[in-house]
């Protein structure tokens, strides 16, 4: 939820922080802070609001020194102060430490510390951190840390600047991630790999448990016992440019128009005319596929809705029983399952903390975990049997756009591999559905050129405060998708139900202040979802509909049509959801809003 950053090297540590502050600020950018150590100690500046106000006051105090930490942060505990912004320091001065995560424990040991005469000044559970850390302090980092994490319980990601040592600092993980770089003459550590693309694209996961030492040009990692851990660094695929506007207003009208490429990308080498080809990920035998008996398919957010489109498709192209939950609620119920559930978990940071819960749970049951994620090195990947990646690029924007498109494109070539080797779809039928899967990111780029009817439609709209958002079918999680979409970066109140729930309650919302947005192309439940929007017509609401080419039987009933390319009814939430995305992102631009950072959200949810 907060983003966390250590520098050590020639450049001036408050420049390199503050460049990671901005690239992590997706993850929190309720207040930020750095810590610097200068030729005259330590100098600690937090201010409130923006990492871009922050700089400014930097700027003033003209901060120099070439080793630092800096946080943005998201609040949990204690309100959004200066004083209860990052990093925190000890009474005495001796450490300034940057926490992600969250310290369950915190107030036992805050009344113990207390007790025992150690005066705080914020309500953080972060500072009970630093605090304990100067008491235990013997001299030793490396035992210090060890004896650290034996007595706190909860999740973080520590990075700890030490008053009396100028060349490096410290790093602890648990349940909270820290990624480090390191090349001939610098050493970092950042929340997330986009903070380190400047600098390197050669990262070391740090795993459960461990801590990590890091100086110019190296980085000595140990296990939570002390004992030292031998890692490779791990290339990563990302570069600096993709982590970049570059050019457009808002990292969310970028990434929307990334959808082609990202498809394009996610489908490359697994899929050619004749099949899906995803051998040199899943190394499943025939024996193992056919074994299968259900598919869990559990998410988060815009994660979960992909996870519903794919449920539907599981359904058509299998014979497996398919359930699908939110990660939150299935962590906690009596789920069933045996060697022969395959349990996938949809992920796009692969950090979400239900979703490694849910998938702790059913693995130690014994089920076949199988991780869903844009993020090679997530915790979620490393933890799983076997993982899919999206091949996104990072996405920075908070509201998902382009990792929705890639987590439906994955799962739907797992749906194909499954329907395949299990002979529930035929050679000929798989043939077609893998030739229509590869005219899509020509159909989504055709879709994406359409923006100025979109924008259209949205200035006209963006000043009503609710909306229902209604699909059938497979356009039912695309419609919930999409006024997930509105809600999130306008602010606008939307409820998305199944189109034929209507009239068994929403419906009594509607009036001519209520506009009915209704996900419906040509498809095998058309005319049905024809009849719910006369049932809305009929109580005055205004109308509009998200509606294939060629489709004029719908203009004679709505009021305002965005159009998409026709597509094989299976394949139309690829489409259908890109004019949903473009509208909420021209509601959210005539409303004012903060697009990419939308107020109270945070990108990477590791908290429960
Ligand atoms: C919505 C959004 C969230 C995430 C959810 C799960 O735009 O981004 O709803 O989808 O927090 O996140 P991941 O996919 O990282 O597990």
């Amino acid at each position: 939820m907060c983003g966390i950053v250590g520098y050590v090297g020639p450049r001036n540590a408050a420049d390199v922080l503050l460049d990671g502050l901005r690239r992590l600020e997706y993850r929190g950018y309720d207040s930020a802070g750095l810590a610097v150590r200068g030729a005259e100690g330590v100098q600690v500046v937090k201010e409130l609001g923006k990492v871009a106000d922050l700089a400014r006051v930097v700027q003033e105090r003209q901060m120099s020194g070439n080793l630092g930490v800096g946080h943005t942060r998201w609040a949990t505990h204690g309100g959004v102060t200066e004083v209860n912004a990052h990093p925190h320091c000890d009474g005495c001065g001796r450490f300034a430490l940057v926490h992600n995560g969250i310290v369950e424990n915190y107030l036992d040991l805050r009344e113990d510390l207390e007790n025992r005469g150690v005066a705080f000044v914020s309500q953080t559970d972060s500072e009970v951190v630093v605090q304990l850390l100067a008491q235990i302090h013997q001299g030793d980092m490396l035992t210090t840390l060890v004896d650290l994490q034996k007595r706190l319980r909860g999740s973080f990601a520590l990075v700890i600047l030490c008053h009396d040592d100028p060349d490096g600092f410290y790093c602890v993980r648990r349940g909270s991630p820290l990624v480090l770089g390191v090349n001939d003459q610098e050493g970092l550590c950042a929340s997330d790999v986009p903070a380190l693309l400047p600098y390197t694209r050669e990262v070391l996961y740090l795993e459960e448990g461990e801590i990590a030492e890091i100086r110019r040009g190296s980085a000595r990692i140990w296990d939570q016992e002390g004992h030292p851990v031998d890692r490779k660094p791990v290339q990563v695929d990302w570069d600096v440019a993709m982590a970049e506007k570059d050019g457009f207003p808002h990292y969310m009208a970028k990434e929307i128009h990334e959808q082609g490429a990202v498809l394009r990308s996610t489908l490359k080498g697994r899929l050619t005319e004749q099949g899906v080809d995803l051998s040199e990920e899943l190394d499943w035998s025939g024996e193992f596929v056919r074994s299968l008996k259900q598919v869990h398919l559990v998410a988060c957010g815009t994660s979960y809705y992909a996870a519903l489109v794919a449920e539907r498709v599981l359904e058509q192209w299998t014979d497996l029983d398919v359930r699908v939950d939110i990660a939150s609620e299935y962590r906690y119920r009596q789920v069933r399952v045996t060697p022969q559930t395959l349990a996938v978990f949809v992920s796009q940071s692969g950090e979400t903390a239900d979703t490694l819960a849910a998938q702790r749970k059913v693995r130690s049951l014994g089920a076949r975990c199988l991780a869903v994620t844009n993020v090679r090195g997530a915790t979620l990947a490393r933890e799983v049997h076997d993982r899919l990646l999206l091949k996104a690029g990072p996405e920075i924007g908070v509201a998902a756009t382009k990792t929705f498109m890639g987590q439906m494109a994955t799962l739907y070539l797992l749906a194909l591999k499954l329907g395949w080797d299990r002979g529930t779809l035929n050679p000929a039928e798989a043939e077609r559905l893998a030739a229509a899967l590869i005219q899509l990111p020509y159909q989504v780029e055709r879709t994406l050129e359409r923006e100025e009817q979109v924008r259209r439609v949205a200035e006209k709209y963006s000043k009503y405060d609710n909306f229902l958002y209604l699909g059938r079918g497979i356009s039912f999680p695309v419609a919930l998708e999409g006024a997930l979409k509105l809600k999130e970066i306008s602010y606008v109140h939307a409820e998305a139900y199944a189109a034929g729930e209507m009239k068994h309650g929403p419906i009594a919302l509607l009036e001519p202040d209520v506009p009915v947005m209704t996900v419906m192309p040509r498809d095998s439940l058309y005319e049905k979802s024809l009849s719910n929007l006369q049932e809305a017509k009929a109580r005055r609401s205004p109308l509009v509909a998200v509606a294939t080419d060629g489709d004029d039987l719908v203009t004679r009933h709505v009021d305002d049509v965005l159009r998409i390319p026709w597509s094989d009814e299976v394949f139309s939430p690829f489409l259908s959801v890109i004019p949903l995305q473009q509208f909420a992102y021209h509601v959210a631009r005539f409303r004012g809003r903060e697009i990419d950072q939308p107020r109270n959200l945070a990108k990477s949810v590791t908290v429960e």
